[in-house]
């Protein structure tokens, strides 16, 4: 049995005053017993006024971005040690956001899931295929490429304890998420095919969904046997959504 993982990706959404409040609320709709680990991804500069207000073990600082150097002259970027230090224990990589506006390739992406690893903090990488590719019926093919592409370079071992999140472009912000049958179908295929090279990795690695989830998707979505969790945007941004979407975890998936 995986432990699921909900993930709040903020994007650069929110201040000082939301997020304050977006605590509070959020634990006081929750009770202790969450099934599920709550991943919340801020703006970085607002890690701290959340860790501040944290009362609740469950829920763990994330990150949405890191740099693929340690530290030295690279204005402007946040490395793999500082988010350590300020107990970030996730970061999301291979956002199409940031394949798209920051002109990230797949080297750069490769060299940001190994500084991670190197620092312990668990990976949480994007893949997924656009629209074109998925009426061209090449889903599989393109995430079974965005994964060898870790796997060819940094090794099968590099995959232990991570977390892949299947986002297909077109579903990010749109107004419907994939098919959560045709997601089954898609983590199946990526667990058999991780398998195939590793037993454990497989068992044990996370497949998230990412894309369009909301209070009304989540269900479907969790109930899959080889979704582990969600990856949401916008509406996470409510408290009141994502206490929602965390209760429903907790009614379909079970603590181990
Ligand atoms: P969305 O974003 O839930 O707003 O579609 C998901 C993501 O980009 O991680």
């Amino acid at each position: 049995m995986r432990y699921p993982l909900i993930i709040s990706n903020w994007k650069a959404n929110g201040s000082k005053t939301m997020i304050i409040d977006f605590i509070h609320k959020l634990q006081n709709n929750l009770n202790n017993n969450y099934a599920c680990n709550i991943i919340i991804a801020p703006p970085i500069i607002y890690l701290d006024v959340i860790k501040q207000y944290l009362i609740n073990k469950d829920i763990i600082l994330g990150a949405q971005n890191v740099d693929i150097h340690i530290s030295g002259s690279f204005t402007g970027e946040i490395s793999a040690n500082m988010l350590k230090d300020m107990g970030v224990l996730y970061t999301i990589i291979g956002h199409y956001e940031r394949r798209i506006h920051h002109k990230e390739n797949n080297e750069d992406i490769i060299k940001k899931f190994d500084i991670l690893k190197k620092n312990h903090i668990t990976p949480i990488l994007c893949i997924g295929e656009n629209k074109e590719e998925k009426i061209q019926n090449k889903t599989k093919t393109v995430c079974i490429q965005q994964i060898n592409n870790i796997i060819n370079t940094l090794g099968i071992e590099i995959l232990k304890n991570s977390v892949i999140a299947y986002e297909p472009i077109w579903a990010i912000g749109s107004t419907s998420s994939a098919n959560p049958n045709e997601v089954q179908t898609l983590h199946n295929f990526i667990r058999s095919y991780i398998a195939q090279q590793n037993i454990e990795i497989a068992e044990t690695i996370h497949l998230l969904y990412g894309g369009s989830v909301n209070t009304n998707n989540a269900y479907e979505l969790l109930r899959q046997k080889d979704i582990d969790g969600l990856l949401i945007g916008k509406a996470s941004l409510d408290p009141k959504n994502l206490s929602e979407i965390i209760k429903i975890t907790q009614k379909t998936k079970t603590r181990n």
